[in-house]
């Protein structure tokens, strides 16, 4: 029996084979990415990593100046993008955001449901139900209105991604916020489910969970505090989540789904 007559030897030489065909496999060229969140902080990192990558960005934010702000910035760069307004809980407007940008840059590879928001809520008494279904809305809500509307052009990709950016929290609760603990970890339970459901086509849905970033969601007086518990010894800064984003959007995670890829300094290693 020859090694192409084993299907054994086979899987064991097509990670090899996979690599022949993806030479370039870091480059996005000819991908269309959607961002939420886009406007600022970590976001605006993905943005602009994912459009100097080769991909066409549609930078998508609450926020339009911001959106419009950072799709200039990767034209600007020499990449191509459009921005658009957008509060991801609408779902009928996720809906003509996704038409919207698979019309005007061709297409939809990437879904980066990296939009998020913080209130402070220390305990269950203190919890303004109000808030708490704004941070499931926009957590839970929004990924799924615009993963549902964006799954026709997901399914015409070539290498179709959908990438969560949630957080350690979702995973090991902190006792900042109530609210903000829950939603992150009903939305890693949509993660899996989608991943679930969409794998065996082909769309890879995975999860970053970030340790603390120097954005605007970490207020200046926490910063000293939660450097304290990470053995890197500084908090993130919105590059670093955006470089495993680009990896995740790459052809180097063709065999990766439904998982969670920790970007966090270390903490967790050595607890928290
Ligand atoms: N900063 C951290 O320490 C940290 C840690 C772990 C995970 N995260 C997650 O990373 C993601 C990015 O957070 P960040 O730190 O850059 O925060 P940020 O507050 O700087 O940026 C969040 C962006 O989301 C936008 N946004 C909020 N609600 C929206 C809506 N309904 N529709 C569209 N856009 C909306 C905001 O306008 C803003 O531009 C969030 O999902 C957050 O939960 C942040």
């Amino acid at each position: 029996m020859t090694s192409s007559q084993d299907p054994k030897r086979a899987m064991r030489d097509a990670p090899r084979s996979v690599l022949s065909l993806a030479p370039d496999a870091h480059r996005l060229t000819g991908r269309v990415a959607f961002v939420t969140g886009a406007g600022r902080g970590a976001g605006r990192a993905h943005a602009r990593l994912l459009g100097a990558r080769g991909a066409a960005v549609a930078a998508v934010d609450i926020d339009t100046d911001a959106a419009a702000a950072v799709a200039a910035e990767i034209i600007a760069a020499g990449g191509r993008a459009l921005a658009l307004g957008l509060d991801i809980t609408d779902a009928a407007a996720d809906a003509a955001a996704i038409e919207a940008t698979a019309r005007e840059l061709g297409g939809l590879d990437i879904l980066v449901h990296n939009a998020g928001l913080m209130y402070s809520m220390t305990g269950l008494e203190q919890t303004d139900l109000a808030d708490f279904d704004r941070l499931i809305a926009v957590n839970v809500h929004g990924p799924l209105h615009l993963t549902r509307a964006a799954l026709p052009w997901l399914r015409r990709s070539r290498a179709p991604r959908v990438i969560f950016i949630n957080s350690q929290w979702g995973q090991v609760p902190d006792g900042h916020s109530y609210g903000y603990m829950v939603a992150k970890a009903a939305q890693l339970g949509l993660m899996k489910t989608l991943a679930k459901e969409f794998t065996p086509e082909g769309i890879l849905v995975n999860a970053i969970t970030p340790g603390a970033i120097l954005t605007r969601m970490v207020p200046a007086e926490y910063i000293e505090a939660e450097q304290k518990n990470i053995p890197l010894g500084r908090l993130a800064h919105p590059e670093d989540i955006a470089y495993a984003v680009a990896f995740l959007a790459s052809d180097e995670s063709a065999f990766i789904a439904g998982q969670t890829l920790a970007v966090n300094g270390g903490a967790l290693v050595v607890g928290i």
